[in-house]
């Protein structure tokens, strides 16, 4: 019966011994399993006497119980010391501050943040926005807006042309956003109000000028548009966008082969301290090209001239981004540096609105 003592004690001290529930496990199989050491006492009730049967065999069997006993009780106290110790280590410090979201450290880039806040003004002005293609056909971007065929014009726009396809058609980078003005009357019924914001490309680089830069078109088509319409809607525009109370705008005959009259606006500012100031001043900047859409391209559009009139202007926004948000160089917009980025982006949850102020 020693060598039961023995194994008993010898178990036990490995049940005692057990400091996880790994080790517990291991003693399991060491003593219970198929081949464990009380198992293989077990297998040899089968060949004892049944005096033997009594006296060894019940000694086994006791063996058994207890021992399974022991271990089932180290487990569940091994389990209960897991548990605490876990709770012990996964506490939350609920004092500690909120890290910020994803959503609150990205920023907007500010030309995004100019084409929500125009694109905010002007769909309270009843206006809807219109996209066209970058990739644009010669006869969008030049011939339906009525530059004729070899007119000094289309050099004066610095065009990246494409290679010409298998039918000798060259596409061009689209150099301003009024091709989008054509593609528009062909495809809704006047009365039209729509802006047009998007990118526009021509060959030129410096510290004010961008290959790729960006635009906002603006037109309206109905049977009676004329200048003095044009005029208050670039007013309201000015006011809005510059979040000043009044502005004053100056109206200067000018040259576009898709408008006639055309002219070119300037807003009135004050430059005397670093900044431009708008709403005041002794100055004039140059903010848009407009006028009365021309009769030709109202043709284009597919609408008859003698039944509709409207105007259009366009407006370039890096500049306009450029002095409204004070950045000294147009080639940070696209330099893709963070750093760029955290001192001039927006916030993404303040979605310029003209109720709550645009850039407030
Ligand atoms: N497309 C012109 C440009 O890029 C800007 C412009 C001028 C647009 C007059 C217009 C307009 O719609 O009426 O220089």
């Amino acid at each position: 019966m020693t060598e039961l003592t023995n194994l008993q004690n010898a178990l036990l001290a490995a049940v005692a011994g057990a400091e996880d529930e790994a080790a517990i496990e291991a003693v399991r199989v060491a003593a219970l399993g198929k081949k464990g050491s009380v198992s293989e006492l077990l297998k040899t009730l089968g060949s004892m006497t049944p005096e033997e049967r009594q006296t060894r065999g019940a000694a086994i069997n006791a063996l058994k119980t207890e021992i399974a006993d022991a271990i089932a009780a180290r487990k569940s106290a091994l389990k209960d010391a897991a548990i605490a110790a876990r709770l012990k280590a996964e506490t939350l410090d609920v004092s500690l501050p909120v890290r910020s979201s994803p959503a609150e450290r990205g920023r907007i880039h500010p030309i995004s943040q100019i084409v929500d806040e125009i694109t905010a003004i002007f769909a309270d002005l009843g206006f809807s926005i219109a996209e066209g293609p970058d990739i644009e056909t010669d006869y969008y971007n030049f011939t339906a807006l009525n530059f004729p065929e070899g007119h000094p014009a289309r050099e004066m726009h610095d065009t990246f042309f494409f290679n010409p396809d298998e039918k000798g058609e060259r596409k061009v980078l689209r150099t301003h956003t009024s091709p989008v003005q054509v593609r528009t009357m062909e495809a809704q019924e006047p009365p039209i109000r729509i802006v047009i914001p998007g990118k526009t490309y021509r060959q030129d680089s410096d510290a004010t000028h961008s290959p790729m830069f960006h635009q906002v078109e603006g037109l309206v088509i109905d049977r009676k548009a004329h200048v003095g319409n044009l005029r208050w809607v670039l007013e309201e525009f000015c006011k809005a966008f510059f979040e000043v109370p009044s502005v004053t705008m100056r109206f200067r005959p000018s040259f576009f082969p898709f408008t006639e009259p055309s002219f070119e606006v300037d807003i009135q500012c004050d430059r005397s301290g670093g900044q431009v100031k708008f709403g005041e001043g002794n100055d004039w900047m140059e903010i848009l090209g407009c006028g009365m859409v021309h009769p030709n391209v109202l043709r284009s559009g597919g609408l008859d001239p003698d039944e509709f009139q409207g105007f259009a202007w366009g407006m370039g926004l890096d500049r306009i981004a450029m002095l409204k948000y004070g950045m000294p160089d147009l080639r940070d917009f696209f330099n893709a540096d963070v750093r760029w980025m955290n001192h001039y982006g927006f916030r993404p949850l303040d979605m310029p609105t003209l109720f709550g102020g645009l850039s407030a």
